[in-house]
């Protein structure tokens, strides 16, 4: 490859950081996990953070904690990682979808009261690729009928919508510290919430709950601990904590450099006839997750051949969940249903974005779609 997909920012500062977690007696949950959470709930202006093992746990956990269960409906979006629509099955609850604006390819928040009813708990937004759906809108929606909101934040660390950041108006937010997430310790995720009942849940929902974690118990002299409910191993280490805190500082600036990427991608791509992309919506300031293109869809998967035959790495973000396998098996999803989300889905390709994308890597880019899109037609 001439340009990967997708290359990490870690390097010297989180390679000490490693080296310093080998020196502590605690490999596990202890105090960086404790110092990770209490630095990131005050980035993002919440009161509490809880580290867990993955994105998706994150989204389990939130939704069980705040009682969503069997015989529920969640409402969400099928333009997302499949993640988001399996957790709330997890619950034994049902996702129920709505579609998204094709412009943005989020959750369409004008089509949502059309899909409450007296089994409706929740609602569940993606901040897809990095800009944030209008939760003051959702928010509104959501007290009127006392639906819970959680946010799935997987693509959204550093962004705002109407002054609004991510988690800020949600009963609990969910994060994804993936491999390929702009804040990342290979796998990982947290939990943020301003409620204080339902953190104190998740603390020991995380460690099958238990009255005490490891640190706790071992910080001084032994003490016992109880187990107060059934809860899951889902704790955030020390270890990635550590990758984890470092990344903080650098949230920011490389935001900008994922921005100024963008810029350069939008303007080369206003000019290329057949290419277009989707919108970050006004009043935003998106985290910048992903960028994407959207293609003819009956050219689509020739073009993203056709741009790997050049030498550059591009994926899918996303097919639309409800026409796949097992969504049309188990819920009879058909063709049609979500047209705007189909449409995305049918015509997107993801391309390169990450702070340490060069100049030079981001024009082959470019040269790469345009090439790709002149041999397609
Ligand atoms: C939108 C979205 N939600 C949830 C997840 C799940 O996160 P994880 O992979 O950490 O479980 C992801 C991960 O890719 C995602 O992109």
């Amino acid at each position: 490859m001439k340009v990967d997909f997708y290359r990490h920012s870690l390097g010297e500062i989180e390679k000490q950081a490693i080296a310093d977690v080998l020196d502590l007696v605690m490999l596990s949950t202890g105090n960086l996990t404790a110092e990770f959470e209490r630095k990131f709930a005050q980035y993002l202006g919440v009161s509490h953070a809880i580290g867990v093992m993955s994105g998706t746990h994150a989204l389990e956990l939130a939704l069980r904690g705040l009682g969503i269960g069997p015989g529920d409906e969640v409402i969400t979006t099928p333009m997302t990682f499949i993640a988001t629509a399996n957790a709330i099955q997890y619950v034994g609850a049902k996702p129920i979808f709505v579609d998204t604006e094709l412009e943005t390819g989020l959750m369409d928040v004008a089509q949502v009261a059309s899909k409450i009813n007296e089994r409706t708990r929740a609602i569940l937004p993606v901040h897809l690729y990095g800009a944030l759906v209008d939760m003051r809108a959702l928010r509104a929606l959501a007290d009127q009928y006392q639906l819970k909101i959680v946010e799935d934040c997987a693509h959204c660390v550093e962004g705002q919508r109407d002054g609004v950041g991510p988690g800020q108006m949600g009963d609990a937010a969910c994060f994804s510290f993936y491999a390929t997430k702009n804040l990342t310790c290979g796998e990982g995720g947290a939990i943020t919430t301003n409620d204080e009942e339902l953190a104190t849940w998740l603390r020991k929902a995380r460690l099958h709950g238990m009255s005490k974690g490891a640190a706790d118990r071992y910080g001084s002299t032994y003490q016992h601990w109880d187990m107060e409910f059934l809860g899951y191993k889902s704790n955030l280490t020390n270890i990635q904590a550590a990758l984890l805190l470092s990344q903080l500082d650098y949230l920011e600036e490389r935001r900008e450099r994922r921005e100024v990427i963008c810029r350069r991608y939008e303007k080369a791509f206003s000019d290329i006839k057949d290419v277009s992309f989707t919108i970050v919506p006004d009043g935003t300031r998106s985290a910048r997750h992903l960028f994407t293109i959207l293609v003819n869809p009956n050219r689509r998967d020739l073009i993203l051949n056709n741009i790997q035959a050049e030498g550059v790495g591009v994926t899918v973000n996303y097919r639309a969940i409800h026409l796949l396998s097992f969504y049309q098996k188990t819920f009879g999803f058909q063709r049609g249903t979500f047209p705007h989300a189909e449409q995305i889905g049918d015509s997107t390709i993801t391309l390169p974005l990450y702070p340490t994308l060069s100049e030079d890597a981001v024009e082959t880019v470019i040269e790469a779609v345009e090439k790709a899109c002149a041999q397609s037609c």
